[in-house]
């Protein structure tokens, strides 16, 4: 099975359009979606139905920005520019897409029994993995072989190695990524909507489970049309503007 593994798309219709085109013609068996279908951009209707309408079965999972956009949670923790972007994105939702989102399931999940799937973490799906010993932590309370994560917007993966934990960026646009039997990974596949490595390109991964092969790609996208789009909306500019950095 191949699994099109994506993350933190952020209402990002322009990313979100630019990463399935360019997997077209590419062989997927399952999308996956690791949570944060909203929040930040300016078309999270338009989001939502494109992810609905994937033909292919499907496993989602919710975020923070999803759980906040929904009413699941208060958003007291949200700074005030997130804050703001996920009361806009409460009034432009469909009551479909509101639904969509609060009935959105809550990781970490298993997919198909291969791997798992979470949002920030398996310990807790609003924390980050920065760090080895974050890491450490989720290797040691969990265990699953591997691990797929969004919310930090970094690529990289975290290998639990015997005598310690290797920690990669993943760094260029096209990255083939062999794992190693017997070993633990988590892996964060980038986000596609709000990428913040300083790659302004969106990021995406493909996990061939039968090869245990992660193919990591960066996609262009028109960053300043949407940029624009979020400008035109009312919403923070500083939303628009560090899409065209990557930060
Ligand atoms: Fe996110």
């Amino acid at each position: 099975m191949r699994y099109l593994i994506l993350s933190d798309i952020h209402s990002n219709d322009e990313a979100l359009a630019a990463v399935l085109a360019r997997v077209r013609r590419k062989r997927v068996d399952r999308v996956v979606v690791l949570g944060d279908f909203v929040g930040y951009g300016a078309n999270p209707n338009q989001v939502i139905d494109r992810i609905r309408n994937v033909r292919k079965p499907k496993r989602l999972i919710r975020g923070n920005h999803d759980k906040v956009v929904c009413g699941v949670e208060s958003g007291d923790l949200f700074n005030p520019v997130a804050l703001q972007a996920a009361r806009w994105t409460t009034d432009k939702l469909t009551a479909r897409n509101l639904k969509f989102l609060e009935t959105l399931p809550l990781g970490p999940a298993s997919v198909d029994g291969a791997f798992a799937i979470c949002h920030g973490s398996p310990r807790d799906e609003d924390a980050y993995i920065f760090t080895d010993y974050d890491a450490y932590l989720n290797f040691r309370e969990t265990d699953a072989a591997v691990c797929f994560f969004g919310h930090s917007h970094v690529p990289c993966v975290f290998t639990l190695e015997p005598h310690g934990i290797l920690v990669e960026l993943v760094q260029g646009d096209r990255v083939r990524y062999a794992l190693r039997k017997g070993l633990r990974y988590l892996i964060n596949p980038g986000s596609v909507g709000q990428p913040r490595d300083r790659n302004a390109s969106a990021a995406y991964a493909i996990y061939d489970a039968a090869r245990s092969v992660v193919q990591f790609d960066r996609v262009p996208y028109p960053a300043e049309k949407a940029r624009d789009k979020i400008y035109k909306a009312g919403l923070p500019h500083i939303l628009g503007d560090r899409l065209l950095v990557g930060a």
